[in-house]
């Protein structure tokens, strides 16, 4: 089979590296890929919303199945432009409609859709500069700190917590006034929930699913999570503290009434959902859904599953993912990423990398990278993701920790404390 990949980061590479080793890909491109994807397959120079571009290729090189890495291209309605098309229809892409991505490109959709199928998360309010005092009269019954979310698209930065009322009520009429820019025209002001997170990823054919290996993912920039907000700093699978009774929990009261809520609304949705979790008093909410996989969480989850990747992913195409086996690595894996100097603010690029080829046992996928063997150099915030495994986590850890130091690029940084808080 060959397989076009869309996106360009540590996931993609980490799904790339996982599609490669099975005996059912002929071909594997990435579009447009990195660095480190080169080595597992072919970069096409396609940006990942460019769909006409896609097609000619898809068409060009008889691909058999897209599978879509990042947010952006199923909120814009790849699967849709695919189903749509008479030549390309038949061609499954791994990923929801556009409808169903608004699970993570509409905050407010995805609060809606929980009340709707009553899945547990935070008592909300969505807020537009119609319903501005409505807006006002909700935050002042909640208590502090405030949490004000931009509904749409944000990469990441779109939740502001916020300590003081006086502060959150300017901020809420900046959002609404366009500090968010379109992402802000309507804001989701929610309740505060206090609690451990992790991520939860299952995979489903729009009728039936698969619960994947659950991960703990570091978002702030800062040791002892601090700091502003990233992409991702690291992350562990599997995560100590969802046990079998809290994670038998989230399939009862979030997963099944997931999928059952799509299907009965009549949402295509044949792909990956992220649930981003907290554990409150033992009791798992959701803060937001997500319509792919998570980045850098991928990075270990590809780690822990055994089975033939691409064998699951045709279960999604074909709707018969009850059929195809899942089986995890019991081991612990583990992801540190190298990020660029200043990130998530300002920082350079292009600063060649060196120690690629010296590391030991250690995966490593490129996140932020561009170039060719020999002479790759940086080309986003975050760069390199060391994974690794291990009979325990802290044998994992201390494995990609040694080779964070041997990989070097002007003001690489890391998290030292990535897995240290379970
Ligand atoms: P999101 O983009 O919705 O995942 O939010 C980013 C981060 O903000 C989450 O990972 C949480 O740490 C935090 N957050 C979001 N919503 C809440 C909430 N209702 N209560 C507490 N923290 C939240
Ligand atoms: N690591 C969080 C995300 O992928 O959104």
């Amino acid at each position: 089979m060959n397989i076009l990949l869309v996106g360009s980061g540590g996931r993609e590479h980490a799904l790339a590296w996982k599609i490669k080793q099975s005996p059912k890909t002929d071909q594997l491109y990435i579009a447009p890929g990195n660095a480190g994807t080169a080595e597992v397959g072919i970069n096409v120079p396609i940006k990942s919303t460019d769909f006409e571009a896609l097609k000619s290729f898809v068409l060009n090189h008889a691909i058999h199945m897209v599978v879509v890495g990042p947010e952006d291209p199923l909120v814009q309605g790849i699967y849709d432009f695919f189903k749509n098309d008479p030549d390309l229809k038949n061609i499954p892409v791994i990923g929801p409609s556009q409808q169903g991505a608004q699970m993570e490109g509409s905050k407010d959709f995805a609060k809606a859709f929980m009340m709707r199928h009553k899945i547990p998360t935070a008592q909300y309010f969505s807020v537009t500069k119609a319903n501005l005092s409505d807006g006002i009269a909700f935050l002042k019954t909640m208590q502090a700190p405030y949490v004000l979310k931009a509904d749409g698209l944000a990469a990441g930065k779109g939740v502001l917590i916020i300590d003081r009322l006086e502060e959150a009520i300017r901020e809420l009429n900046a959002m609404l006034g366009g500090s968010f820019g379109k992402a802000g025209e309507t804001v989701v002001i929610e309740e505060f929930l206090s609690g451990i997170e992790c991520s939860v990823f299952v995979m489903t054919d729009g009728t039936h699913y698969k619960i994947l290996p659950e991960a703990k993912d570091y978002k702030r920039i800062g040791e002892g999570d601090t700091g502003l907000n990233t992409g991702g700093m690291g992350a562990v699978s599997p995560v100590p503290f969802a046990d079998k009774a809290f994670m038998e929990k989230v399939e009862k009261r979030i997963v099944i009434p997931t999928i059952e809520g799509l299907k009965q609304e009549g949402i295509d949705y044949k792909g990956f959902i992220f649930l981003g979790l907290i554990k409150v008093k033992g009791e798992p909410m959701v803060i937001e859904y997500n319509c792919r996989m998570g980045d850098p969480e991928t990075e270990v989850v590809m780690l822990r599953i055994q089975s033939d990747f691409v064998d699951l992913l045709e279960g999604i195409a074909d709707e018969n993912l009850p059929e195809k086996e899942l089986l995890f690595d019991d081991r612990s894996a583990v992801t540190v990423m190298l990020v660029s100097g200043g990130y998530p603010g300002d920082y350079g690029k292009g600063k060649k990398i060196t120690g690629l080829g010296q590391t030991q046992n250690s995966i490593l996928f490129h996140a932020g990278t561009a170039g060719e063997k020999g002479e790759i150099v940086t080309n986003g915030g975050r760069v390199i993701a060391v994974s690794s495994y291990g009979k325990t986590k802290e044998e994992a850890l201390k494995q990609s920790f040694e080779n964070a130091k041997i990989i070097d690029f002007e003001g690489k940084y890391y998290r030292r404390d990535i897995g240290l808080d379970l």
